[in-house]
């Protein structure tokens, strides 16, 4: 008799264990709708489909929660707007092939919006992924879905779920914040993907005003949120014709993590710790302030650590407080170029003038990709452990020198050689001025003159704003000393900039020899030298000549002709005046030495003006008993 007891309770143990799989089936048929108390349950038990309040909450919903973690965490709520109020609710498919929720009345609550399909075949599933999918069971098709949870988020993102737009379906997946913690009804922010931007983004929106941006993915991360390099889960961002997404998958089988919009539109991650058995932030985004959209505004820097959270950026000034808030993204703008190396990227940069930064979009391998950004630069922000971009801003190189500590070495050098050169120069100065013959040179200034020697100084920031930061399509021409650049002052004045080469042959003595000579130096057929700039570099300003250097239009193919022969007769005659001056007519005895066509200008009215006193020498009144020993010229 033992024996079929023993077959008897084999029985019953057979019958419990078929009854425990029954009750967490992962599929939901037409036949079979689910009412309050049961639950779909993934294949592998990691997510459950139920009707479940959220906190303390006395409402019911449908939604997803995890099936394994103590702390039943609801991911995805169906009828968060409209919940059912006891436990009446039933969830089944109905005759069009949609999942319904309805209560007691008969109401419906919710439903899936997919098309009409014979319910007969349809079944709803719950995956292991946390997705409940509905599809039709006589086709085997795996993916092809009618309906699916991911499609529509709630304030939560598991792995694999999708942020951004299903280009073909005209998908849009975002977040939607719920109310509170324990009201998952519609909140005031959503989460998803700007495909307004020249490069896609994510951004969270309260109502349709953009609160927050997370920065264009950059080949590793979205460039604004955090972190990259971490053992939690893996970012992705898609784009193709088809679709654009950000989602990410957990680091390993082991691992859970999830992100979450809350309801005042800050988007978190959690992970789930089996230690202490909860859930721990790992961060959030928007981090701060600096995060805000357009915060700080154009040209600025923000540091949350500091207690001025936004700053100038290198070589900017601050603006009216008034203007920085002001000021929107959309001044500025940037230009996009995939697969350019930052060397070509950088070329591109400094072809136009009013670019005024540069990047890769790609980080990986290298970094591919070119991002120029023209005009004011508007929400940079600097990140301290996860930077992975660099950003290079073209910024003057004197503006530089200040911030970077190796300059400021260089820097030191540079002054206290500059005060020596000063000091030598002062000291020549009054030996000039107290002994009034000095071997060879005479500087025979009479007491007027010594007011018309007060040059303008210019600093080099006016300069590099008259020129559009010697922009190429400025540059007049190449002397021998330098590059000429036209410019513009502030006050429409034009002039002539003449950039003294690093490596030309003038040095400072021949600098402060042009510089000297021609400012003493007053006649309608010599070139006016307006002022000059010392800082940083060495510069001489002219007043500009509209018709350039005479060699252009005696050797010139197209203006050859356009010099008629009583223009010539002038320009011959007011070359020869400028030089009976020179050598007769002034106070000083000068000879150019360097006289050719290229350094005679001619202004508006085509009169000639000798330019270019670089090489040009002083001597006493007998000219006779002067020799010069230096060969020089062209
Ligand atoms: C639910 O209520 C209990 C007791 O009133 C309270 O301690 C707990 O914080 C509440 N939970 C939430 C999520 O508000
Ligand atoms: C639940 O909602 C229904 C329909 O809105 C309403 O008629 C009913 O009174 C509510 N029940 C409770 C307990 O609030
Ligand atoms: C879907 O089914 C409903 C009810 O049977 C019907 O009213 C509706 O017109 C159908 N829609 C389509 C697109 O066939
Ligand atoms: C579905 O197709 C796969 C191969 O594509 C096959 O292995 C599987 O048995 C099929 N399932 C059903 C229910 O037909
Ligand atoms: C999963 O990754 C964590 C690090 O985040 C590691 O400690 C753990 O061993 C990994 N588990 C498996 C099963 O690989
Ligand atoms: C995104 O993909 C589209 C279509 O393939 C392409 O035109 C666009 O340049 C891509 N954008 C970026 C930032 O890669
Ligand atoms: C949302 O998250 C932020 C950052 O963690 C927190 O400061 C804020 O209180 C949260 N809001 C709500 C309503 O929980
Ligand atoms: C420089 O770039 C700006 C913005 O793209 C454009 O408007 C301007 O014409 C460019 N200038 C030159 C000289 O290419």
């Amino acid at each position: 008799m033992e024996i079929p007891c023993f077959s008897i309770l084999y029985f019953i143990s057979i019958c419990m264990f078929a009854l425990e799989v029954c009750k967490s089936v992962d599929v939901l048929r037409s036949s079979e709708p689910i009412r309050d108390s049961d639950t779909l349950v993934s294949p592998g038990e990691k997510f459950q489909l139920g009707f479940f309040s959220p906190g303390n909450s006395s409402n019911k919903y449908l939604a997803i929660r995890y099936h394994n973690i103590p702390e039943k965490t609801i991911v995805w709520v169906a009828n968060g707007d409209n919940p059912v109020n006891d436990s009446s609710g039933v969830l089944r498919i109905g005759n069009e092939g949609k999942l319904v929720l309805v209560d007691q009345a008969e109401r419906v609550l919710w439903s899936s919006n997919n098309m009409n399909a014979s319910s007969q075949s349809v079944v709803a599933q719950l995956l292991d992924s946390g997705n409940l999918v509905l599809k039709d069971d006589s086709e085997n098709v795996s993916g092809n879905y009618l309906w699916q949870s991911f499609d529509h988020p709630s304030n939560t993102l598991v792995a694999g779920m999708k942020v951004g737009w299903d280009l073909r379906m005209r998908l849009d997946w975002h977040m939607t914040s719920w109310k509170s913690a324990e009201d998952p009804s519609t909140g005031d922010f959503t989460c998803g993907v700007d495909l307004g931007g020249i490069i896609p983004q994510l951004v969270i929106r309260k109502g349709r005003v953009k609160h927050f941006r997370s920065g264009p993915w950059n080949g590793i991360q979205l460039s604004g949120v955090p972190p990259t390099h971490n053992l939690v889960f893996i970012p992705k961002f898609v784009n193709n014709s088809q679709e654009v997404y950000y989602t990410f998958n957990n680091f390993n089988e082991s691992t859970i993590t999830r992100s979450v919009l809350n309801a005042s539109g800050n988007h978190q991650r959690y992970l789930w710790s089996e230690k202490t058995q909860e859930w721990t932030m790992i961060y959030m985004w928007p981090h701060d302030e600096c995060d805000v959209y357009g915060n700080c505004g154009p040209n600025t820097m923000c540091t949350i650590s500091n207690p001025q959270m936004c700053s100038c950026m290198i070589g900017y000034q601050p603006k009216s407080q008034a203007e920085w808030d002001t000021l929107v993204w959309s001044s500025g703008c940037f230009t996009m170029n995939t697969g350019m190396s930052l060397k070509e990227c950088e070329l591109e940069c400094f072809k136009n003038c009013s670019c005024r930064a540069y990047a890769n979009i790609d980080a990986t391998g290298g970094g591919s990709g070119c991002l120029l950004w023209f005009g004011d630069l508007l929400d940079v922000r600097k990140l301290s452990v996860y930077a992975n971009q660099d950003l290079y801003i073209r910024v003057s190189a004197s503006d530089l020198d200040s911030l970077n500590s190796k300059w400021k070495e260089w820097v030191a050098v540079a002054i206290s050689m500059a005060f020596v050169v000063l000091s030598v120069v002062l000291y020549f100065c009054i030996i000039w001025k107290r002994k009034k013959h000095a071997q060879g040179i005479t500087f025979d200034l009479p007491a007027e003159d010594e007011n018309s020697l007060q040059l303008l100084i210019f600093d080099r920031v006016t300069i590099l704003r008259a020129t559009n930061n010697f922009c190429d399509s400025n540059k007049l021409g190449e002397g021998g000393f330098g590059p000429v650049y036209k410019g513009q002052l502030p006050n429409g004045q034009e002039i002539a900039v003449k950039r003294l080469s690093e490596d030309s042959r003038q040095g400072l003595n021949e600098f402060k020899n042009e510089v000297m000579l021609i400012a003493k130096l007053q006649h309608r057929n010599l070139v006016k030298l307006q002022g000059c700039c010392i800082e940083e570099e060495r510069m001489l300003i002219y007043e500009y000549m509209p018709n350039g250097s005479l060699d252009s239009f005696i050797f010139g193919k197209t203006r050859e002709d356009s010099l008629v022969w009583r223009m010539r007769f002038n320009i011959i005659v007011g070359i020869a005046r400028g030089l009976l001056y020179l050598h007769r007519d002034s106070r000083l005895r000068i000879i150019h030495r360097d006289l050719k066509a290229s350094n005679v200008l001619l202004d508006n009215e085509m009169n000639p003006k000798i330019s270019d006193f670089g090489m040009a020498r002083v001597f006493g009144g007998d000219l006779s008993l002067v020799k010069t020993k230096r060969i020089v010229g062209t």
